[in-house]
């Protein structure tokens, strides 16, 4: 997708394929859709103006042809509701409604109007880099392993007028978020047999090769047993796929400047090991490696972006499966770490994986560390599939990411590390066990981390809800918490400069 800021004086002059025009509830108009209302000459005020529209959503939608008065070939009319009432939110679903309509027709340049949504506190530079995200993300199709991957989009060319310096910039921001977000749901959305733990770690190369600012390290499991990862290596102990532990490095910022790590879970299948799933649902599982696709997503992003930070990912890549070679129920580990851990429960497999990541975090001496991962149904049970879990150890580092999940609409909710929960999590032979009780899911697994987490400031987004939907046609990866994490790591580099 090509992104423009144009000079053009006037909304008429334009030569798009269409114009994408917002209306208020009252009927009312921005002052550059009044523009365009004037050099049409009583056509579209008659329509905003009567009373066959309510203009309340964006289901309320009217395309005009052939407008006399205006060099563009089409103005598509989309409701905004309330003025007073638009919100970033509600000025996302604009963007992104009226892309879904303009996507499934032939109109390859499409001008968007957005400086008329730049109402209460939503500034012009939101709007421009919101909308190449979201023509991005509504752009993508999955087609990886279908025949028929039916029409593609004609849109190729997005506009709007350029109401200051730098605007396209700004959208080319947008556009990194959205391609970021897209190669996560890539990721999360191909079967679990050829999204291997070997596929991410040739991901990650494919990612270096692409960015001189990335370098990738694979630490296979051989070397892992050298550093003594006993809990990552029980995890793929069942499966005949090699495990990795893929480092890359993103280095956008001064040699001494210390980085974030961000650490994916990255269980390419989690069929519960010896502690079998049930199968209704378990194909799902293939999404057990979304936490590891937000972080090569993030990366792809921040290096798009040369973004001034230094960022160290860690994908932590294994399959869970059982076998006669698999971790069995009681079997007791030891973490790099040097903790012993006991594994009540198999199907617990990726805080095993996490724990010894963190623990290799270390190294890097990380300002934050934040880990990402599908970590517990109890998530999607308390949060459907709205909220990214947020748990840690620092609060300030919490609320910087509730803010910044606020503000690109990729939103968390905090649940409380309390030391009362920490017991649940006692073992009669070992140091900890791997699984709490019945209750608290959750938070008990966000416990287990945090025993591994002492040496820094320590973050957990549990996205079991968030990464993926499960339902009919909307069913896949969502690229969840790209946005977030990007968002998050801006604020980091401009704290720095
Ligand atoms: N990958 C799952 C978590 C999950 C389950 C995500 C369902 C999305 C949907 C994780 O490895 C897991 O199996 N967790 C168990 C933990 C339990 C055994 C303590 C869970 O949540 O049931
Ligand atoms: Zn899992
Ligand atoms: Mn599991």
């Amino acid at each position: 997708m090509q992104y423009q800021a144009t000079n053009s004086t006037s909304i008429a002059e334009i030569p798009a394929d269409c114009l994408v025009v917002p209306v208020w509830k009252d009927g009312g108009l921005g002052d550059t859709s009044e523009t365009l209302a004037g050099a049409l000459g009583g056509a579209l005020s008659a329509i905003v103006g009567s009373d066959d529209y309510t203009w309340e959503t964006t289901d309320d939608q009217q395309l005009l042809h052939d407008p006399a008065g205006c060099a563009a070939e089409r103005v598509l009319l989309v409701g905004a509701g309330e003025r007073g009432k638009l919100g970033r939110r509600e000025a996302a679903k604009f963007l992104g409604e009226a892309l879904k309509t303009v996507l499934s027709r032939n109109m390859p340049h499409v001008h968007f109007a957005v400086e008329d949504l730049a109402v209460n506190d939503i500034g012009i530079d939101w709007l421009a880099a919101r909308l190449a995200q979201e023509a991005e993300t509504a752009a993508y199709r999955y087609v990886a392993t279908k025949t028929d991957t039916k029409r593609k989009a004609v849109l190729e060319r997005l506009s709007i007028r350029a109401t200051k310096e730098n605007l396209r910039d700004v959208m080319l921001q947008g556009k990194a978020v959205g391609q970021g977000v897209n190669r996560a749901r890539e990721l999360g959305n191909l079967p679990a047999n050829i999204c291997t733990p070997t596929h991410l770690a040739n991901h990650a190369r494919e990612l270096a090769n692409n960015h001189p600012a990335i370098d990738v390290e694979v630490i296979d499991e051989a070397r892992m047993k050298e550093l003594g990862m006993g809990c990552f290596l029980s995890v793929t102990a069942g499966s005949i796929e090699a495990a990795y532990l893929i480092v890359l490095h993103y280095r956008g910022a001064d040699e001494d400047d210390k980085p974030v790590c961000l650490v994916g879970k990255g269980v390419t299948f989690d069929s519960g090991g010896i502690s079998i799933k049930p199968s209704a649902a378990m194909d799902e599982m293939k999404f057990d490696m979304c936490g590891a696709a937000a972080v090569l997503g993030t990366m792809s992003a921040i290096a798009e972006l040369k973004m001034p930070v230094n960022v160290v990912g860690l994908v932590a890549a294994s399959e869970n499966m059982p076998s006669d070679r698999a971790t069995k129920p009681g079997d007791i580990v030891t973490s790099m770490s040097g903790k012993t851990v006991e594994i009540l429960n198999t199907d617990a497999e990726g805080r095993l994986l996490l724990c010894d990541a963190l623990t290799y975090a270390e190294r890097f001496e990380p300002t934050y560390v934040i880990d990402i991962a599908t970590l517990t149904g109890a998530a999607i049970a308390a949060f459907g599939n709205e909220a990214n879990v947020v748990m840690g150890n620092d609060q300030p580092l919490m609320d910087r990411l509730l803010q910044c999940g606020h503000d690109c609409l990729d939103r968390a909710w905090q649940l409380p590390l309390w030391t009362e929960y920490q017991k649940q999590l006692d073992s009669n032979f070992a140091d900890v066990a791997n699984i709490g009780g019945k209750r608290a899911g959750s938070i008990t697994a966000g416990c287990f981390l945090s025993r591994f987490t002492e040496k820094f400031k320590w973050a957990h987004l549990d996205i079991a809800g968030s990464a993926w939907l499960s339902d009919g046609a909307a069913k896949g990866a969502t690229g969840r918490p790209v946005a977030l994490l990007t968002e998050f790591l801006s604020t980091v580099a401009q704290a720095r400069h």
